[in-house]
């Protein structure tokens, strides 16, 4: 049987809310003002309350308030018949569970209550936060315990003490800057400056004079000297990341500058030297790009000295549960709090996930439940459907309020792993690929009326049928 305390000076209303509520399951009291309501919570330990934000004597924000000093985890549901943004946002602020506006409808209000006595039931069952780590485990930022990780630790810690240069390959999110980040710390250049080039961020024409400087009248534009990473990084450590994505020319220059610790301004024709330690990254397999001379081969053995492999976060998923506790111990710390903890549920949930964006991905959906999150703790129903199994692929999200931005969101996150899967294999086609699909999804949908399809998608009907040439669709759906 659920407590529930209602918080009210309006007689008709309590009286309304006995007759709602008149349920077994339900044991209702009420109180007729905040301050009657705040005394009788000691006592009756109620799982809800559910309660007006205009009392009589002291406001119901007030009460709201204090009764989070009582018991931060008690669920309160406000009232309000003054529908502003403002106070609903005070209420959401100060950790109310949800509001509803007067006059409500009877269903409505009584499946807010069913859903809220859950999330209570759920809360109980939560384990309040542990620091699983010590402080010092994770100075770098690297959270890890899994033995692909020790392994890259170790590395980590080799390469510190010289000069060598490393390769550090993984997919997208994985970290590979971090550990870059991590060596530079540990090594003895950890004085000198630590500058990153994005090779991938940089237009072309752009990267070699951001590498390598330019002199002034160099090319169009060059109205003055400019000097490049390389010179500006003099015994510091350079990080190139995306390096598969340099172009042949470059790539020449940055072989030069390795082998000989010289080059030149763009349009300059004296010789610079530089003492830069190179640590590079890629997300792309380099071997391949060799092997489709992409990337010059020996500038790939010259960088592969010591080869640091990520492997994705679902090839570890023991260290799920440690990263998901730094990240709730470091958002807190960022905001000034304390941790939020977290439901045994959500953790498995989380290590079930095949995380396509990695380590980053999981950071982006803690934020983002700590956000949505509305008592101290995280449920399963603050995560994402993609990862909690419900509305995955196939499903639609479910109409109503906000479904269609919703649907924006699962579409961004599709995107990254459809690019995650592009990177892996170079032939894929991203847009005919995901048109196809929508075609026959449409399809399918309209029970195969090409009409009916076409209106889905948005599109006429001709158009609709040079698809269904195009991507040879008739065989797989067997329409005429
Ligand atoms: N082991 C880890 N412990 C703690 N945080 C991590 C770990 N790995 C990655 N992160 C975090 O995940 C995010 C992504 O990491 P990072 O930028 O290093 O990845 P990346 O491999 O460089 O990704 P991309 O290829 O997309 O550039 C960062 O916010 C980073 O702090
Ligand atoms: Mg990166």
């Amino acid at each position: 049987m659920s407590k529930l305390l209602l918080i009210d000076d309006e007689a008709d209303l309590r009286y309304s809310f006995q007759r709602i509520l008149d349920s077994p399951e339900i044991e209702l009291t009420t109180a007729a003002s905040g301050e009657e309501g705040l005394r009788l919570i000691p006592k009756l330990k109620p799982d809800l309350v559910i309660m007006d934000i205009r009392l009589a004597g002291i406001t119901g924000l007030e009460t709201l308030r204090r009764v989070r000093q009582i018991d931060p985890k008690l669920l309160v549901i406000l009232m309000t018949a003054y529908g502003t943004t403002q106070t609903a946002i005070e209420a959401m602020k100060l950790g109310a569970y949800d509001y509803l506006l007067k006059p409500f409808d009877v269903p409505k209000l009584k499946e807010l209550i069913a859903t809220a006595l859950k999330a209570a039931h759920d809360m109980t069952q939560v384990v309040s936060y542990q620091p699983l780590l010590e402080e010092e485990d994770y100075e770098q930022g690297i959270v890890g315990r899994s033995e692909p990780m020790q392994q890259v630790f170790k590395l980590i810690g080799q390469l510190a003490a010289t000069d060598a240069t490393a390769l550090i390959s993984g997919e997208s999110g994985t970290g590979k800057e971090l550990v870059a980040r991590a060596i530079y710390h540990h090594s003895n250049r950890n004085q000198q400056p630590f500058l990153a080039v994005n090779c991938a961020a940089i237009p072309e024409q752009l990267l070699e004079s951001e590498l390598f400087g330019h002199e002034r009248g160099a090319f169009t534009g060059a109205a003055t000297q400019r000097i490049g990473k390389f010179e500006q990084c003099n015994h510091g450590t350079l990080f190139l990341d995306e390096i598969g994505d340099m172009t042949p020319a470059t790539q020449t220059k940055v072989l030069r500058v390795l082998q000989s610790g010289t080059f030149e301004r763009v349009g300059g024709n004296q010789p610079i030297s530089a003492d830069v330690r190179i640590i590079a990254a890629t997300n792309r397999a380099l071997e391949q790009a060799v092997a489709a001379r992409q990337f010059r081969e020996d500038l790939f053995y010259r960088l592969n000295v010591v080869r640091i492999h990520l492997p994705p976060l679902r090839e570890r998923r023991d260290d799920i549960r440690l990263l998901v506790n730094y990240f709730l111990q470091a958002f807190a710390k960022e905001q000034e709090r304390a941790p939020k903890s977290i439901a045994p549920g959500v953790i498995r949930a989380l290590e079930k996930y095949h995380w396509p964006g990695n380590v980053r991905e999981l950071e982006n959906i803690i934020r983002r439940a700590l956000v949505v999150a509305k008592g101290d703790a995280i449920l399963l129903g603050d995560l994402p459907a993609e990862i909690t199994g419900q509305g995955a692929a196939g499903s639609l999200p479910v109409p109503g309020a906000g479904a269609g931005e919703r649907a924006v969101e699962d579409v961004v996150r599709l995107a990254r792993q459809l690019f995650a899967w592009a990177r892996r294999d170079p032939k894929l086609k991203i847009i005919p690929a995901v048109e196809r699909e929508l075609v026959i999804q449409a399809l399918k949908e309209a029970n195969g009326n090409q009409v009916h399809a076409a209106k889905l998608l948005g599109i006429t009907r001709a158009t609709l049928r040079k698809r269904i040439e195009k991507f040879q669709i008739e065989r797989e759906l067997s329409i005429k």
